[in-house]
């Protein structure tokens, strides 16, 4: 077992792979396909575990990044009602990556090491968060669309193998679905409202849509991780069919409101069942989730701020002995 944050790189990491034990793998793969849930203590490949530290931290990373462009709107919101509900949004957030953090930490790997990760840029968080959160209608698209296309995703997910993560992702569900419904509340109130409004809502969605649509990751065939995640079933669905999903779910809802696709080629193909789009740009995409996104610096510099600036905080809770701790009765 690689516990204790011993995760091998390089030359070590495929000795790992090669030293798994056969019978050990076989009855894991078994355990998996009677739709058991592995626990922290049994005994898992190395590859399992490194494929779920990576994607549960990143999924972590992107709850704490996600709630930078969110935020920047609390003291610019409309009204005291929006505010009060923006605020326990990011709170929510926040928490996610609290329980995503726990579950990543039961793999072995420390908090602060998937930190360090985070900000010298070494693990990635999700690409939707290095766009800027122009006007109030990009915090509606952002409620409405993103946490829906998150929730497709979280609930597949939540049926996943790995237990810590499995139960993680059915208790942010719950709340993912509160977010959902303010996000809506509001998408709807700006497209019902005045031509301004409409205006500055068509405007949110014409630029989100292509960071939504990389949101699920990139064509199934490019998709370097989905086969061995969905064999283990840490992924429940591939890439291209939770897109095409959220399509499914969440398009008609846009289109009733008058909401236009800002792609004249999108339509769905009723022989295949499939949504057809124009391409995205994936070069853009590989671009963003590398770093060079409109707004990772700023992303990554805010954390590091918030991280350096919180260093008094940790220390008081966890080396008492130091320098500004409480003192421990
Ligand atoms: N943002 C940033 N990076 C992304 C991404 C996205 N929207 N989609 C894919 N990638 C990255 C992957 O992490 C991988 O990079 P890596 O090898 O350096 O880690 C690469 O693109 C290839 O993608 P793929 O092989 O398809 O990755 P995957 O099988 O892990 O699938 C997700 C990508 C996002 C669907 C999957 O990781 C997932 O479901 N994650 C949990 C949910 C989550 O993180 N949600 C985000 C915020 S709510």
């Amino acid at each position: 077992m690689y516990g204790g944050g011993f995760i091998p790189q390089g030359d070590k990491h495929k000795r790992a792979i090669q030293d798994e034990d056969p019978e050990k793998l076989a009855a894991f793969e078994a355990c998996i396909e009677r739709g058991e849930k592995i626990e922290p203590t049994d005994w898992m490949p190395y590859e399992y575990r490194r494929q779920l530290t990576r994607m549960i931290e990143q999924h972590a990373h992107s709850e704490i990044m996600g709630a930078l462009p969110e935020g920047t709107w609390i003291t610019r919101a409309p009204n005291f009602k929006r505010k009060l509900a923006l605020i326990a949004k990011v709170q929510d957030e926040i928490g996610h990556a609290q329980l995503l953090y726990s579950a990543a930490e039961t793999l072995g790997k420390p908090r602060e090491q998937m930190i360090n990760d985070l900000l010298s840029g070494k693990s990635k968080y999700s690409n939707v968060f290095n766009y800027p959160a122009e006007t109030w209608a990009d915090v509606a698209v952002i409620g409405f669309l993103i946490d829906a296309a998150a929730i497709v995703n979280q609930l597949a997910n939540a049926k996943g193998s790995y237990g810590p993560y499995a139960r993680a992702l059915k208790r942010i569900c719950a709340e993912e679905s509160f977010h959902l419904k303010q996000g809506y509340e509001a998408f709807v109130y700006l497209a019902t409202g005045s031509e301004t409004q409409r205006a500055m809502l068509q405007d949110a969605v014409n630029r989100w849509w292509k960071p939504i649509i990389h949101f699920f990751g990139p064509p199934d065939k490019q998709s370097i991780h989905s086969e061995k995640l969905m064999k283990w079933k840490v992924k429940m669905a591939s890439n291209d069919d939770m897109r095409n999903q959220f399509f499914d779910q969440y398009i008609p809802k846009i289109l009733e409101l008058g909401i236009t696709i800002p792609d004249p080629n999108f339509r769905k193909n009723e022989e295949t069942g499939e949504w057809e789009f124009s391409d995205p740009d994936w070069d853009e995409f590989y671009r963003v989730i590398r770093g060079d996104g409109p707004c990772n610096a700023e992303r990554i510099a805010v954390r590091r701020w918030a991280e350096e600036h919180g260093e008094w905080v940790r220390t008081a809770l966890m080396k008492p002995d130091e320098k500004y701790a409480i003192p421990m009765a």
